[in-house]
């Protein structure tokens, strides 16, 4: 009882440096394990493969969307291979890089893109601290996914909803400027 004022303090700030380390290596990607991701890579989200019931487009960067689309249309879930693309509006995009590449987002990593009839711009990308153009965490909402589903929120894996429905998501997912600038 007399040490308790002693020892709180102290417990609190030994949890705070072993949660600080521990989010620190989790969080440390693989260079070697990296895929080369660059902005002319992404393409109009109708050159993609419509998968997750209808939900969102995915593609694989090695050659692999057989594999890809695979998990993405599992009624039981699955691990993505590397390489899968996956995008819910043309902004949005998460690529699976090779395993081992980052422990914390399970090797995926999280794009905002900003697109345009001349293609895309790769605005901000990363891993657990990735905020979307509404101040939204891609990661604090895609680790609610149930462990299952490999952090991917389909229309009912448990993520954190966003704030737009199906129907305006369709019309975004309907109306990407890359796709139009041959018209
Ligand atoms: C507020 C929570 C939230 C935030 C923030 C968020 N997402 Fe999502 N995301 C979702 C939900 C929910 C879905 C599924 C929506 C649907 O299909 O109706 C989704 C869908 C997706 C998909 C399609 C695959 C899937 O998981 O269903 C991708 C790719 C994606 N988001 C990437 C991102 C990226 C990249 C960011 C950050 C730049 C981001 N998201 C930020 C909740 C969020």
């Amino acid at each position: 009882m007399k040490f308790n004022g002693f020892f709180k303090p102290l417990k609190m700030a030994l949890l705070i440096c072993f949660s600080i380390t521990a989010i620190g290596q989790s969080n440390s990607q693989d260079k070697e394990k990296q895929l080369d991701v660059t902005a002319a890579l992404f393409k109009c989200l109708n050159e993609m493969t419509k998968s997750g019931s209808g939900a969102f487009f995915v593609d694989n960067m090695l050659g692999e969307l057989e594999a890809t689309v695979a998990v993405a249309n599992s009624d039981t879930g699955g691990e993505y291979p590397s390489g899968s693309l996956i995008s819910l509006v043309p902004t949005e995009v998460m690529i699976k890089h090779e395993s081992g590449w980052n422990e914390a987002t399970n090797d995926w990593e999280f794009f905002e893109l900003n697109v345009s009839e001349q293609g895309s711009e790769i605005a901000v990308r990363g891993t657990t601290e990735v905020v979307n153009r509404f101040g939204g965490n891609c990661f604090g909402c895609h680790v609610l996914a149930r462990p299952e589903w490999d952090l991917i929120c389909g229309t009912d894996h448990g993520c954190a909803p966003l704030p737009i429905d199906r129907e305006t998501i369709a019309n975004i997912q309907n109306s990407d400027p890359r796709c139009i600038k041959e018209n």
